[in-house]
């Protein structure tokens, strides 16, 4: 095994698994398994198709581009972690250049992180300034507390998954009082999309979808303050800030 170059980062050094340079697992083998593990190639090619975000959800992948580099500005040059990162379809680009601080990106599904890297491969990022990829739950990562800056989670919140045991992990990793977690979430807004929110959510594919007012009590655990809110189509762009 590998020996660990960023045991800074971890918990617990001796819990993470080193599955190639620079990616680690904060699981063991027999609980790697994940949804998204068999749902990667399609997921990639409904939502890496732009006319996707723009006739459903009245959104687009330019926007989610942008509300991620904000994120990643946010950070400085201290750490600045993306969770639920999947394939890193709309971030990829953003992490060509090397920051000072640790860069992590982190997913539960081994098959989404291993598109994430190939992408990293082939946007020519130079090896040093590539982000530390994590296989790990988000409801508990393997992660020290108060470490992160600002934390990305892009449409990891509208799917199914404890939204409040995540958002109580993003407050534990956020620095206090400084820290921000840029979110999205597909909300209920009225449009015609509203009906394949609830489709989609009894199909399994998407968690109870929610009003705007009910996604920022959500996103805001007991530890937030909501700095920003903007709506576009279905898809709410959140800023929630540590209170401390
Ligand atoms: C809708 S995809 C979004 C992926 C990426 N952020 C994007 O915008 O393309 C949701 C992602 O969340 C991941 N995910 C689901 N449950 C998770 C959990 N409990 N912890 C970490 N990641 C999770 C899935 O594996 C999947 O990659």
């Amino acid at each position: 095994m590998e020996p660990l170059t960023t045991p800074h980062l971890f918990r617990d050094a001796r819990q993470i698994r080193a599955l190639s340079p620079g990616v680690y697992s904060g699981l063991r083998e027999s609980e790697s398994a994940a949804a998204y593990d068999r749902k990667a190639a399609i997921y990639e090619a409904v939502v890496g198709w732009p006319p996707y975000h723009r006739i459903v959800w009245g959104t687009s992948a330019a926007r989610y581009g942008e509300f991620a580099r904000s994120a990643l500005a946010a950070a400085g040059g201290d750490p600045f972690a993306e969770i639920g990162c999947g394939s890193l379809l709309f971030t990829a680009e953003m992490y060509r250049k090397a920051r000072t601080g640790t860069t992590l990106v982190s997913d539960r599904s081994l098959e989404m992180l291993r598109r994430a890297a190939k992408r990293l491969a082939s946007h020519a990022h130079d090896r040093p300034a590539r982000p530390i990829i994590l296989h790990a739950d988000a409801v508990s990562l393997p992660l020290l507390s108060s470490m992160f800056s600002s934390v990305l989670m892009l449409n990891l919140l509208h799917v199914p998954i404890d939204r409040a045991a995540i958002i109580a992990e993003c407050g534990r990793l956020l620095i206090p009082r400084e820290g921000r977690l840029f979110a999205t979430c597909l909300v209920k807004t009225g449009r015609w999309s509203d009906a394949a929110m609830h489709v989609l959510h009894r199909a399994g594919e998407l968690g109870v979808p929610l009003t705007r007012d009910e996604a920022l009590d959500m996103m805001i655990g007991d530890w937030g303050l909501i700095e920003s809110c903007e709506v576009e189509g279905n898809m709410t762009f959140v800023v929630v800030r540590h209170a401390g």
